[in-house]
């Protein structure tokens, strides 16, 4: 195409085309084609199920794409053949920067009149992407060492941590941690030196009724909110039982517990629900666990309680453990001599018993009956505008959600996993279409090491990933896969704002997962995963209004170093997303199915950037 074009543009000019501002105009009138043919939307995947690929297509959609190719083209051509031209560079050598999270920036937030808590929430609205730049590495950064050795050592130059940080992490999941020459260590596996967190889950499964800690998954527990995680060790020894902790804490500058939990291969992002709700729909999860985080439960007449009571699934579990005695009156303190206290009363009111009190530590769990709230005195109404499907960092409330909920069922009762049956094909697809990625990044991988005559062909470490995200999740078929295929990955999954909401389904396998808005920055720190995985993503997102090139970045700037991305979607996306991918100086290959389809895949590679 690009040679008929050119012949075609010599034709009328005779010779070598020098005058930019006529191409200038030829690709502003090709890229007004098009923006507006792409804001009729090329949603391919708007219905939900296994991507499809559609072999009829009406010619208009055929010119279109045809549009966006020459388009690129052309960009090419007046470029002088020098795609890298317009590369990206790398962004300033400041601390701040390396560790950018956007969204969360205090001063900003204060200046914009935020207060009671609600300065530390997210706050996309107010950031700005003033230039675009790529997110350099620190100095010092290594890459990480692989699961599950990466989960016990960590390099400290990979972090943002001070020594007031260790001088202060005194809590039971932080203490165990030391500092070796330039490596961070969590000793708690295996006993090396501390096996307090065993102790720890041991003792909260007697207080549920269990034998041992192993038998958690046996009693409907395998989704665990983490609030404030520390640095993760109660998460790796959940991790460790076949257990999906997520970890969530606030922005922190330094010491973050969201960016070493992620260092460290386990599931974590940042989420703070000061003034709005965590964005994942009610009954999400088995546990939520609180040691230490901070939150002060008391506060906003019981609206942190009523967004952990939305978010545990009937019958779930509230652990808190906090060594300081609570004040007497407050929310959550315990029973003194026979009277109820405020919490007590609080408690009751949402249908929550108090199964233990050990130690420093609190279990009550949720009622498994959705009729206790009406039948209780003084209990909380149910929420009237319930749109549970699509929570998405919507205000806090003070009334009961997902009693009403056709996903209401007591964890205790639910039987291996869910039915595949609605899913069953896209299970089978993903299965095969991960043989497919496998087998193409296998030759990438080891292309720095080429192998010797009668060597067998090496397969890639089964290791070699570790923190996953699937940008556009459906039904969590792609994660499915990966734990089906043995790779010791863990998988965000990701639900698009907009797309049918598929995550109550994705979580009810025990899986992470979140819904997320693609036109704003993902809440995580830079540099914390190893893939990026997105089916129909560009599609999906070509109606919306945000830019693919600030997507791009921002995907760049979760990305380790060395880590790979694979999209998939028609030539019209995969072509753009290329000439993106080229921008910001990620390694890139268009691979074409060949068999007619005009679906692509494009497989990305971060290169390890020092300027
Ligand atoms: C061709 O693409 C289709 C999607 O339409 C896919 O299901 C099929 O596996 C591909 N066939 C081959 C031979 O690669
Ligand atoms: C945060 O906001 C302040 C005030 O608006 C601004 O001066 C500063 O540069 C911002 N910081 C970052 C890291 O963007
Ligand atoms: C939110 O973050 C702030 C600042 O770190 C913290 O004090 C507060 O406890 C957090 N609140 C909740 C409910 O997560
Ligand atoms: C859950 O299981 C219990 C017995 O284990 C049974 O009595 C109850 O009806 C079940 N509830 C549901 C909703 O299936």
């Amino acid at each position: 195409m690009r040679s008929s074009w050119f012949n075609k543009l010599s034709l009328i000019f005779g010779h070598r085309i020098r005058h930019n501002w006529f191409l200038l105009c030829l690709i502003s009138i090709l890229a007004l084609v098009v923006i507006i043919g792409s804001s009729s939307s090329l949603r391919e995947f708007d219905s939900i199920g296994p991507p499809r690929f559609p072999n009829v297509y009406t010619n208009y959609r055929k010119l279109k794409e045809q549009a966006v190719v020459d388009y690129f083209d052309l960009r090419f051509l007046a470029s002088g053949n020098n795609p890298r031209q317009k590369e990206l560079s790398l962004c300033g050598k400041e601390k701040e920067k390396e560790n950018y999270v956007p969204c969360y920036n205090l001063s900003a937030n204060l200046k914009a009149g935020f207060k009671d808590g609600e300065e530390f929430d997210r706050h996309c609205e107010l950031f700005r992407n003033e230039d675009r730049c790529l997110v350099r590495p620190p100095k010092e950064y290594k890459i990480p060492l692989r699961w599950p050795a990466g989960r016990d050592v960590i390099w400290s130059g990979n972090v943002k941590i001070t020594k007031d940080d260790f001088l202060s992490s005194g809590s039971m999941t932080k203490r165990m941690m030391l500092l070796e020459e330039n490596q961070i260590a969590f000793h708690n596996n295996d006993g090396l030196i501390f096996d307090g967190v065993k102790d720890y889950a041991r003792q909260l499964a007697e207080s549920i009724g269990l034998g041992s800690d192993s038998d958690f998954l046996q009693a409907g527990v395998q989704t665990v909110l983490d609030i404030g995680c520390g640095f993760g060790s109660f998460g790796a020894h959940l991790v460790s039982l076949k257990l999906m902790p997520i970890c969530i804490a606030a922005y922190e500058v330094t010491g973050s517990q969201v960016q070493l939990a992620l260092e460290r291969g386990l599931p974590a992002m940042l989420g703070n629900f000061s003034s709005r709700q965590l964005p994942y729909p009610s009954l999400s999860f088995d546990m939520v666990h609180c040691a230490q985080c901070g939150i002060d439960w008391d506060g906003k007449d019981g609206m942190f309680v009523i967004e952990v009571d939305r978010l545990l699934k009937p019958g779930g579990y509230f652990v808190l453990t906090s060594p300081t005695t609570k004040p007497q009156g407050s929310l959550l303190a315990t029973k003194k001599g026979n009277m109820l206290t405020p919490v007590e009363d609080f408690t009751q009111r949402i249908c929550w018993s108090l199964l233990d009190q050990q130690d420093d530590t609190l279990i009550w769990q949720k009622t498994a009956d959705a009729h206790c709230y009406e039948a209780r005195k003084q209990g909380l109404p149910l929420c009237q505008d319930e749109h549970e499907s699509q929570s998405y960092y919507r205000r806090l409330v003070k009334c009961i959600s997902g009693a009403r909920s056709k996903r209401w069922a007591p964890i205790r009762n639910r039987s291996n996993g869910v039915q595949y049956g609605e899913f069953y094909e896209e299970r089978e697809y993903w299965k095969s279409a991960l043989r497919n990625y496998w087998s193409l990044l296998t030759p990438l991988i080891f292309s720095d090491h080429p192998k010797r005559p009668g060597d067998e062909d090496p397969l890639p470490p089964y290791n070699m990933v570790r923190n996953v995200m699937d940008m556009n999740a459906f039904y969590g078929g792609f994660n499915a896969a990966l734990l089906d295929g043995k790779k010791s990955a863990w998988v965000m999954n990701v639900v698009p704002i907009g797309s049918r909401n598929t995550l109550p389904l994705i979580l009810d396998q025990g899986f992470a997962g979140v819904l997320h808005d693609w036109c704003e920055p993902f809440p995580t720190y830079p540099r914390t995963y190893d893939m990026l995985h997105g089916s129909g993503l560009l599609s999906l997102l070509s109606s919306e209004k945000c830019g693919m090139m600030d997507l791009f970045l921002e995907m760049d700037r979760i990305l380790r170093p060395e880590a790979w991305v694979i999209l998939s979607d028609n030539v019209g996306a995969i072509e753009m997303a290329r000439t993106h991918a080229t921008q910001i100086r990620w390694e890139a290959r268009v691979i074409d199915p060949q068999n007619g389809s005009d679906q692509r895949l494009l497989v990305c590679q971060k290169p390890f950037l020092r300027k």
